[in-house]
């Protein structure tokens, strides 16, 4: 069964509801709305064009090869700070949607303490009070939303030039617009790992805006709860007995014998 949407934790503007919908199969969880998916891949792709041009006309020594795709070095330098703005922007918006969800807990604080096991993946379940985001998630966040900043004013006073604001403040301008640069993606290659590989069932919630309840009481057991109202331990044991219980049906099969009550339904 698929329901075309689930309940949703994000407010969700008129016209993006109506531009696209979300899809619920069973056995899923409504994540992230239109809007949000959107603003993401906007954001995204701002990203990663003002790097691309950001590199090629300011490390031409090693990335001279990207100009000819932005139509020559004169055009990727004028469209760096435009790319930019569309990253800033964009973001923005993604920030003034996120501000409630990304508010910094207890269990924020918690989290970053244990941050060497997760690391090191001694635990594959979250802690029982993580919600809908985790504290490196937030981190990552609130470390965006001052890189965007830092870009937008060291942007600004680069692009207006020595005449407006003086020599010193572009120089320091150039130094920090390139610190921020370097720390922002540092964490976004670490980003695309988890959202990818690091954890298999992520990238969903940002093509098809959903999780599986397996993905949730993981990664986000308390929004698991909230979502839900099942307890998160619960829902793992019973998925688990579940499990043992279709094997030993299919292997009596196996072996002729009558396969038994599989409990295999779901609880
Ligand atoms: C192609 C590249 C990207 C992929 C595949 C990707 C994937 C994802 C996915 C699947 C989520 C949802 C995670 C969840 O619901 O828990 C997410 C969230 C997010 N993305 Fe991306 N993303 C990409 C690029 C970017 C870029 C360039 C930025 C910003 C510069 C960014 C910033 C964020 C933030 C702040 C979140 C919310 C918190 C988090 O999950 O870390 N993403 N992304």
């Amino acid at each position: 069964m698929a329901t075309s949407v689930g309940r949703m934790q994000e407010k969700e503007p008129q016209f993006f509801a109506k531009l696209g919908h979300t899809t619920v199969h069973e056995g899923e969880l409504a994540r992230h709305s239109v809007y949000t998916r959107f603003l993401h891949w906007a954001y995204g792709i701002f990203f990663f064009l003002a790097l691309f041009t950001g590199f090629a006309t300011y490390m031409p020594f090693l990335f001279r090869w990207f100009a000819p795709a932005f139509g020559g070095p004169a055009t990727t330098r004028m469209l760096h700070p435009w790319f930019g703005l569309g990253f800033v922007f964009f973001f923005g918006l993604q920030a003034i949607n996120w501000w409630g969800p990304m508010k910094w807990t207890d269990t924020d604080s918690r989290w970053i303490k244990h941050l060497p096991e997760f690391l090191r993946s001694t635990q594959a379940l979250e802690p029982e009070d993580v919600g809908m985001y985790n504290g490196g998630q937030k981190l990552q966040f609130w470390e965006i939303v001052v890189g965007s900043i830092v870009y937008l004013i060291t942007g600004i006073v680069m692009w207006a030039g020595a005449r407006t604001f003086g020599a010193t403040s572009v120089a320091i301008s150039y130094i920090l617009h390139d610190i921020s640069a370097l720390i922002m993606l540092f964490g976004i290659f670490f980003h695309l790992y988890q959202a990818t590989f690091g954890q298999p069932g992520t990238i969903q919630a940002m093509t098809r805006g959903t999780v599986s309840e397996a993905w949730a009481w993981t990664h986000a057991p308390a929004w698991f709860r909230q979502m839900t109202g099942r307890d998160p331990r619960q829902a793992l044991e019973q998925e688990r007995q579940r499990r043992i219980a279709r094997e030993r049906a299919i292997e009596q099969l196996a072996r002729g014998g009558p396969a038994g009550p599989p409990g295999g339904g779901r609880a």
